[in-house]
């Protein structure tokens, strides 16, 4: 089936990641080259939808010069009147919200829209049908965890950003015998600690989808420091759980942060060692995107401007494989891509002498570390330092 179409919309909506610009390029170019069709740029996620709408015509003069631009060109959202809210004690959607947007999409002559978005995006977009509006989403998140996509565009530039900083921590660790932690991004899914920790050499990586025992992670700094390796790498997505324990978040923002103070703490109290508390954050979203994601970016625009040329929507333009193909939308809304346990990089990892914390403890070789234990504070001071020294907990719980 083929459609006809004259205008397209196209919004960003959540969080940022390093390639929006070159979607957003690729939309437009192949739109306007190939098929001759206008595109109109929303504002601010699905709000530029809302009366008055936030609109701009965007033309090949308006995409140049942006496919290596960082951030989004259109400005995002990621909390507004289209999320689930909390009546009567069940999740809805605000129906006028939906109406509005699609009463305005009419007015302004677009005839479908494209959706740059994560798993919660891809969930709003996918009620659009039922306003009569045509959407098919390119998937958007720096977390890599949308359900049935192999990659999504800004993974591979966060993760050479956390690659770079164990890399540099690494020198640093070596050179004043420490524990330095680093804290990434990844709320459910720890896909980008697992790849920068091992592309980085870390010793520990701790992700949310594989709780984790504060006593295995010190035991795993004893063992390589009776090894003679008198510094240690640990990596932590900031969604890491310890077992049993609360998710960690910042009394400023209220968003999810600090479980690497807390891994430090940790750490320092079972080993005497001297720990630091690195937390990327937002260094991992900003910036130009690699070629990697620039490459990856241009081909889900450009495949979803064609899929919607063929008659298609109410689907997601994912990588399975080599592939670029697209699966529907409701089933990736709100569906995390976590890391399963026998995951061939975690394997991997293992095989290689990184820890997840998650081993058990009579495993790892503490005892050649001769470092103070959890349950003696005595040899914790005896080893020359004060119980969570460089290392504070500073967590707001959840
Ligand atoms: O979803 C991507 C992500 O980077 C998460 O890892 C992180 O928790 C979140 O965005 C933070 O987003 P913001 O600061 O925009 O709320």
């Amino acid at each position: 089936m083929t459609s006809t179409l004259r205008r397209i919309g196209v919004l960003t909506s959540g969080g940022d990641a390093p390639g929006l610009n070159a979607v957003l390029r690729a939309i437009v170019k192949t739109a306007s080259i190939e098929y001759g069709w206008e595109v109109v740029g929303i504002e601010s996620g699905f709000e530029g939808l809302l009366s008055p709408p936030h609109v701009r015509a965007l033309g090949v003069a308006e995409v140049r010069g942006i496919l290596p631009l960082g951030g989004t060109i259109l400005g995002t959202t990621n909390r507004g009147r289209f999320g689930l809210v909390e009546r009567d004690g069940e999740l809805r959607r605000d129906p006028g919200a939906y109406e509005q947007l699609a009463d305005n999409a009419r007015a302004l002559g677009i005839d479908a829209l494209i959706v740059l978005g994560g798993d919660g995006s891809q969930g709003i977009a996918s009620e659009l049908a039922t306003v009569g509006v045509r959407a098919i989403g390119v998937p958007k998140t720096i977390d890599n965890d949308l359900f049935g996509c192999d990659r999504t565009f800004g993974f591979d530039t966060a993760l050479s950003v956390a690659t770079e900083a164990i890399d540099r921590l690494h020198t640093t660790a070596a050179s004043h015998d420490r524990v330095m932690v680093l804290e990434v991004m990844g709320r459910d899914a720890g896909w980008i600690a697992l790849h920068a920790g091992i592309g980085g050499g870390a010793d520990v990586i701790l992700v949310p989808e594989l709780p984790f025992s504060m006593d295995a992670v010190a035991a795993k700094v004893g063992d390589r420091e009776g090894a003679g390796a008198k510094f240690s790498i640990v990596v932590v997505a900031e969604g890491a759980n310890e077992r049993g324990g609360p998710r960690f978040y910042q009394a400023a923002t209220g968003t999810l942060g600090g479980i690497g103070h807390h891994v430090a703490a940790g750490i320092a109290e079972r080993t005497g060692k001297d720990c630091r508390v690195v937390v990327l954050g937002h260094l991992q979203r900003g910036g130009s995107p690699t070629p990697y994601d620039r490459i990856l970016a241009t081909r889900y625009g450009a495949a979803a401007v064609r899929f919607l040329a063929e008659g298609r929507d109410g689907e997601v333009v994912v990588l399975q494989g080599a592939e670029v193909t697209t699966i529907p939308m409701r089933s990736c809304a709100g569906v995390v891509r976590a890391i399963p346990p026998d995951d061939e990089m975690v394997t991997t990892a293992r095989g290689i002498g990184i820890a997840f914390g998650d081993e058990d403890v009579r495993t790892l070789d503490v005892d050649r570390a001769g470092a103070a234990t959890a349950t003696d504070p005595a040899a914790t001071a005896a080893a020359g330092a004060e119980p969570g020294a460089g290392a504070t907990a500073g967590a707001v719980l959840a």
